[in-house]
């Protein structure tokens, strides 16, 4: 049986690719090939498409999480359309330049986090609203660690070497990453911040704890370093952001 490795490679090589072909200066540490790069976007795929089901699952459970009404709306408002952003970053923005360079769809199996059913199946609403609201802050938390790490990290590596490829493929997909993913991330990481203002910080000094360290743990698992507590607080800002801000709306300042 052909290992996946070789199979990737002979269909780059149908396509057109050279898989070993360097991206950056050969020889370098900075430089990585063709194959590499293919499998990198294959995992961001399936990765940002496993995002789509616990968000969807968010916002459902938000409007049983015994929030103020405003605060669960807007939370359901702004989870769903993460959940069809996540959805549109992993199947047409980088699942489709996978597709381009080989023919087949990324799988599931390539999500760094599964394939998104453990994390939604936890999340379906119970009759007690405050462990609803529980579970919202943990995964809430989570996610926001994760994102905090690709925003800031994973986006920025993949822009570079789309440059360095210098394909009309990888100058396509720098574009989309500049143009429509990395502001709509921005605004995940902005419920990320709401979720703690609103729901987490008024409950006490454990709470807000609990949240960091959930946050911690979503970046680790992506392997990426923890936040200290003052890099934390000023991320999360000293208080929530707007429903339009959530929504795309109104920037930013
Ligand atoms: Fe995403
Ligand atoms: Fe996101």
């Amino acid at each position: 049986m052909k290992s996946n490795g070789r199979r990737a490679r002979e269909r780059l090589m149908d396509r057109g690719f050279d898989p070993d072909h360097a991206i950056g200066d050969s020889g370098t540490t900075d430089s990585i090939d063709v194959a590499t790069f293919y499998d990198i976007l294959g995992r961001m795929a399936a990765s940002e498409k496993a995002g789509q089901s616990p968000t969807y699952s968010l916002a459902r459970l938000a409007l049983r999480a015994g929030l103020p009404s405003e605060a669960a709306d807007t939370l359901f408002l702004a989870y769903n359309q993460q959940s069809a952003e996540e959805a549109g970053h992993g199947d047409k923005v980088f699942g489709n330049a996978y597709f381009s360079m080989g023919g087949v769809a990324p799988g599931g199996e390539h999500s760094v986090f599964g394939e998104g059913d453990d994390v939604a199946s936890v999340l379906n609403p119970r009759d007690d609203p405050s462990e609803n609201e529980r579970s919202l802050g943990i995964t809430a938390a989570r996610i926001g660690g994760i994102e905090t790490f690709a925003l800031q990290y994973l986006f920025p590596l993949v822009s570079k070497l789309c440059d360095r490829w210098d394909h009309p493929i990888g100058r396509d997909l720098a574009r989309q990453i500049r143009d429509v993913v990395r502001p709509e991330e921005s605004r995940h990481v902005l419920i990320w911040r709401y979720v703690f203002h609103r729901t987490i910080a008024p409950k006490g000094p454990a709470r807000v704890d609990e949240y960091l360290q959930n946050t911690n743990a979503g970046r680790t698992q992506l392997a990426a370093p923890a936040f200290d507590r003052p890099t934390l607080e000023r991320m999360l800002g000293t208080g929530a952001p707007t429903a339009r801000q959530l929504l795309g709306k109104e920037r930013v300042s």
